[in-house]
């Protein structure tokens, strides 16, 4: 069992404490060195399963060859071009490829997830001339201010910022149905309530340039809606032509098994937002959508690092590789293996309440006996957990999501998963 932090990590932590901003948080010592496929090590040679990726990132696995022999190779010609003022190839052959994966024939780079939305957002508002937005409850979408007006999972991120005129639905979180209600009888009445209480109370359609959703909600708990939910939306989209908007920055680039998360919904978005994984480990964000949309003109929206030259070569060679190996297929395939083991533990630990995912973007809840949320069991399994030498992260009120890179092993996962259930086992026993 390790019991961290060692010396040398808990110097780096002192100096950190000196200089990085205190908005900054993480949920335990751990000091990283370096990472190789699905393994990191600390700057005290103990090795550990991610399981995480990097905030969902590494899906083509740390340290990945084909990115780095790409990115040495974009490095010894130019690293940046300023591409939003000149040509160049790398960009360009980027959007090639996100076209032939996505169907959608028209990108705009930036480099991050918040920044996409933010494109998503001024889009929309340029294409309507309208400035209202639908977000949903429990939905992230980032912390600029645009995107940060469409986020609504937790209050900590909006305290004491102005946002932009935003209202939010319900999303169909059916484990803890915010109607009261259960499906399939329910008619994902989640959805109705767009048309039937916020259009004709808050605001009209007529005021609202997009409705924003993410395909399976991630910073909010790892919500998979059920097949009408997305369906439902694209029809409410239509028939007030709002703009519907897909925010795929985690769960896209074949996270869920598909390339975009929201093919496993039959659903097609009018814009999508995409950053993490898609810069195989480097920043690069991305907005997509149709020519007849995307037809602003020049000048409307730009930045300086959009398609930065390094990161074009990562990307490209990440969207390559995940091709190549067939990560997706991989994804739903080692999704169902752990989805199965954790519903095995599930029988022997009541207090995992729910286990649900898409692919490796997998998510438990963890409860009391009386059916509520239990965040402090669930920290605590995260904390012992790193003890054991796997790497998670909590999101929603009581949940620990599983999204390691798409190449890590089965022997990899199955050892992570057994010290998963020893961590569990010692959180449940300290309760
Ligand atoms: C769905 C979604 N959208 C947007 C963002 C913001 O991305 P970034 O942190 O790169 O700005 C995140 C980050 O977690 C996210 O999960």
């Amino acid at each position: 069992m390790i019991e961290p932090p060692g010396q040398k990590a808990q110097k780096i932590i002192e100096r950190d404490c000196d200089v990085i901003s205190s908005c900054t948080a993480r949920p335990y010592p751990l000091v990283i060195d370096s990472a190789r496929g699905a393994l990191i090590t600390d700057v005290e040679g103990r090795e550990y399963i991610d399981l995480v990726a990097g905030i969902a990132v590494m899906n083509v696995g740390h340290s990945n060859p084909r990115v780095t022999a790409a990115v040495s190779a974009q490095m010894e010609k130019m690293a940046h071009c300023g591409f939003p003022d000149f040509y160049a190839e790398p960009p360009v052959k980027l959007a090639e490829q996100l076209k032939q994966m996505s169907g959608y024939d028209r990108v705009f780079f930036c480099n991050s997830g918040t920044e996409s939305v933010e494109a998503a957002i001024k889009l929309a508002m340029w294409k309507t001339h309208r400035q209202g937005l639908v977000g949903f409850y429990g939905g992230f979408h980032g912390r600029t201010l645009g995107a940060l007006s469409l986020t609504c999972s937790k209050v900590k991120h909006k305290e004491h910022f102005p946002t932009i005129r935003t209202v939010h639905a319900h999303y169909a979180y059916c484990y803890r149905c915010p109607l009261n209600l259960e499906y399939p009888g329910c008619g994902t009445q989640c959805a109705a309530y767009i048309e039937e209480v916020l259009f004709k109370r808050e605001m009209s359609p007529a005021d609202i340039a997009a409705i924003v959703v993410e395909p399976v909600q991630g910073e909010g708990g790892y919500i998979v809606p059920p097949p009408e939910f997305h369906k439902a939306i694209r029809r409410i989209c239509d028939d007030h032509d709002v703009l519907m908007v897909a925010d795929e920055v985690q769960a896209g680039c074949y996270r869920t098994g598909t390339f975009m998360a929201m093919e496993n919904f039959g659903v097609r978005a009018d814009i999508v937002c995409m950053a993490k994984a898609l810069g195989g480990g480097l920043p690069m964000g991305a907005m997509l959508s149709d020519h007849d949309i995307m037809d602003w003109p020049p000048g409307t929206h730009s930045n300086t690092f959009g398609g930065n030259l390094l990161a074009s070569a990562a990307s490209s060679a990440a969207l390559e590789y995940m091709e190549k190996e067939d990560l997706g297929s991989y994804a739903k395939e080692l999704g169902a293996h752990i989805m199965q083991r954790l519903r095995e533990m599930q029988l022997q630990y009541p207090v995992i309440g729910d286990v649900r995912g898409l692919g490796l973007m997998i998510g438990i809840e963890m409860v009391k006996p009386d059916g509520s949320v239990d965040p402090d069991t669930r920290d605590r399994t995260i904390q012992e957990g790193f003890k054991e030498g796997i790497i998670l992260l909590s999101c929603g009120d009581s949940v620990i999501r599983f999204s390691p890179p798409l190449v890590i092993t089965r022997d990899e996962i199955d050892t992570a998963l057994d010290r998963f259930e020893l961590a569990l086992k010692r959180a449940v026993s300290q309760e």
